[in-house]
């Protein structure tokens, strides 16, 4: 009783001096520019979440020009008395923040927003930014274009991963930072813009369409799209219940068709491996952008730059398990994402007359040291610009088959399918994927995991 008592008093001072603190304080401290991650130190901000993003947007592929209003909604993880958003290019005409116009400085891609008044630590604010421009793709660290990627012909490619949502919309652009999106975007009539989750509605007025979109599941930015074509789409459901959407380029109609006519079986293939699909739509946007070397995993509805393998459709829908509905704390993880899609490809293509996953392995490990794969281990990329070389995919594959073969199949995909149950809509790091699989396997893989996917150049045994 008394105890109670004393810790409600000592409860009430604690509150009184932290409100008496704030107001000393002018009220609230800025939010860290930062998400913390050394491997994009520009990317995010600490001090707030956003829990949506509503994006309007208007594209005019003649002159390239986007327009948009960003509409916001987020929540202050600290008494707030400015902020950040990512944005590159682009100019902004106005901010607001809870419907009062707010102070804006740029400071190379951060815009940084002091509102008129303090925000209190949980409380939720909008932020509405109106901005226009031509947006400019940024060139990552590894060399490769990344965001809004116009296209000779007027079409445009849209893909984040890593950085790049930060080129056609304002973002606390840190995959740990994960929200749902409205996005809608017009465009002239004959053009289909394509971006995530469902279409809520298509309609066409004086000459422009507007195709507006939902993803209701929290999504990281990288994963955002609104890729512009003259696709042809397709709309079907699955056997499942699932909306499907793709669009391809012409250019890529006839090379698609028979991969893309697969990805329902792709679908409840992996579903039965991984466990229920995370998301309520799927599709694809095939472009035909034959400079861009990669494919992204954009959430329900991954982006390709010419018409897939049955390989790469196979790896994007994996990603849907395995980096989107389970997302990085920070992108030295990465190949959480690309080992485990790289070894999607491995049992997709051993159980439709590959090599077995062994053989793959056995493959790979025959490689000379000298190999690029032993450059550097699965589990610590050493910089942002190897985020995307082999030993994140291939390695990491191999660490994945290395504890298949330690723990035994019913074990091994009973880690895999709790580990996207556990972490499904969140966020996961290898140091807790080492700790499930030691759980669920009751094995101590220390070892293992310390010369898999830790370890500096090619293991000695095999
Ligand atoms: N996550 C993509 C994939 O493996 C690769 C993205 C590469 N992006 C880049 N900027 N290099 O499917
Ligand atoms: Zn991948």
């Amino acid at each position: 009783m008394i105890t109670r008592r004393l810790l409600a008093l000592a409860a009430t001072s604690v509150l009184a001096a932290l409100l008496a603190g704030a107001s000393q304080g002018g009220g609230g401290t800025p939010g860290a520019p930062t998400a913390g991650d050394p491997y994009f130190p520009q990317s995010g901000d600490g001090g707030y979440h956003v829990v949506h993003y509503g994006l309007t947007l208007g594209y005019t592929p003649g002159t390239r020009n986007l327009t948009g209003t960003a509409q916001l909604t987020s929540t202050a993880a600290q008494d707030l008395s400015s902020f950040d958003l990512d944005l590159s290019g682009l100019t902004v005409s106005s901010v607001l923040v809870d419907g009062r116009p707010a102070a804006v400085r740029r400071d190379g891609v951060k815009l940084q927003i002091t509102p008129a008044q303090t925000l209190p630590d949980g409380a939720t604010f909008h932020t509405t930014v109106v901005y226009a421009g031509v947006p400019e793709n940024v060139t990552d660290p590894d060399g490769s274009a990344d965001g809004w990627i116009a296209q000779p012909d007027g079409s445009v490619f849209v893909a984040g991963e890593p950085q790049g949502a930060m080129t056609w919309f304002p973002t606390n652009g840190h995959p740990i930072d994960k929200s749902t999106y409205d996005i809608s975007v017009t465009v002239p009539n004959g053009w289909t813009a394509v971006a995530n989750g469902r279409l809520r509605f298509q309609c066409s007025i004086g000459g422009r369409t507007t195709f507006a979109w939902r993803e209701s599941q929290p999504m990281a930015a990288y994963l955002a799209t609104a890729s512009i074509g003259r696709f042809q789409v397709s709309q079907y459901w699955t056997a499942g219940g699932l909306p499907v959407y793709t669009a391809v380029d012409p250019a890529e109609a006839a090379a698609a068709a028979p991969v893309l006519a697969q990805l329902p079986d792709v679908i409840s293939w992996e579903t039965t491996l991984f466990g229920r699909y995370p998301f309520d739509a799927a599709g694809a946007i095939v472009a035909h952008a034959p400079k861009i070397g990669y494919a992204l995993e954009t959430q329900t509805r991954p982006v390709y730059a010419s018409a897939p393998d049955i390989d790469t459709l196979v790896h994007e829908t994996a990603h849907q398990w395995y980096g989107d509905s389970v997302s990085l704390n920070r992108w030295k993880d990465i190949w959480l994402n690309e080992g485990f899609a790289t070894y999607t490809e491995w049992l997709w293509d051993a159980q439709h007359g590959g090599p077995s996953t062994k053989q793959r392995f056995a493959r790979d490990y025959a490689l000379p040291a000298t190999n690029e794969l032993w450059s550097f281990p699965a589990g610590d990329p050493g910089s942002a610009a190897h985020l995307f070389a082999t030993p994140p995919y291939e390695r990491g594959a191999m660490v994945l088959q290395k504890l298949r073969e330690t723990v035994g199949d019913p074990i091994f995909f009973l880690i895999l399918r709790t580990w996207a149950d556990d972490h499904r809509y969140g966020h996961g790091d290898t140091a807790q994927f080492v700790q499930l699989s030691a759980k669920l396997s009751g094995q101590n893989l220390d070892a293992m995991f310390a010369t898999w996917l830790y370890g500096q150049g090619k293991p000695a045994q095999p």
